[in-house]
């Protein structure tokens, strides 16, 4: 099995706070993997770590063979853009777009032209369950609706690794059950998914749990 990612002693330390501290492990492409632990335990961090938003301060981390901090900004950048699909805890839509512009930006950014891109970034909206919601700005959409229009922004460019915090903490249990239904169909298909959440509701979805502790992150024997 070919591995997505390997974390290698990763650290990041923020003044005296270890947020991530020494963690070792690899994830294999396929692996549905639910990283849980308290609240300020580091598993933002870890998904910044891995996604190249934030620089190690010890250690290494690998994405497809990839180190992204050994990368310039711009390399990174397109890197991120083209193989990883971030869905972050505040969900950061551009307020000026509407529902499926948003989802189209990944590939804007890449040159896309928006008029080439409606069709396909209203099939996502659709896979979210929100393509009567197409034509609405973020502030038209409820908390759930804006956080299923940044999980649909995060498949545009069709991405191997899916990097999710929280990706169903602002949705009530059915609609959570079928954005964890399509992150697991992802997994079946060969993308790799990493997420963080406290809800053993979606931790019963992975195929893998890591759990994080004060920034040191083990897995559980599986069960
Ligand atoms: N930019 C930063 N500067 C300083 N400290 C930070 C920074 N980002 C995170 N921290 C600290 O690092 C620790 C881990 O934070 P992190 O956001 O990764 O936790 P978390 O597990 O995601 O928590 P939550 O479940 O509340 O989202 C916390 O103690 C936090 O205060
Ligand atoms: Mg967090």
């Amino acid at each position: 099995m070919s591995i997505s990612i390997r974390a290698i002693d990763l650290s990041c330390q923020f003044g005296q706070v270890h947020a991530v501290d020494r963690a070792n492990f690899t994830v294999s492409v396929g692996d549905f993997v639910a990283v849980e632990g308290p609240s300020g335990s580091g598993k933002s961090t870890l998904l910044n770590l891995i996604g190249g938003l934030e620089p190690p301060t010890g250690g290494r981390v690998e994405v497809a063979g990839t180190e992204l901090s050994t990368l310039d900004e711009r390399e990174r950048t397109t890197f991120r853009r083209r193989h990883i699909g971030m869905i972050f805890q505040l969900y950061d839509l551009l307020p000026t777009l509407n529902a499926w512009q948003n989802v189209a930006v990944p590939a804007l950014l890449d040159g896309g032209k928006l008029k080439d891109l409606q069709a396909s970034s209203t099939e996502l909206l659709k896979r979210v369950g929100l393509q009567d919601r197409a034509d609405h700005k973020p502030s038209e959409l409820s908390g759930g609706e804006q956080q299923r229009v940044a999980i649909a922004r995060a498949l545009m460019n069709d991405p191997q690794l899916i990097l999710a915090d929280e990706p169903t903490g602002a949705l009530d249990s059915v609609t959570g059950d079928d954005i964890l239904g399509l992150l697991q169909s992802l997994c079946e298909d060969g993308r790799t998914v990493v997420m963080v959440t406290h809800a053993a509701r979606a931790a019963a979805y992975a195929t893998r749990s890591l759990r994080m502790l004060d920034g040191a992150v083990t897995e559980p024997a599986a069960v």
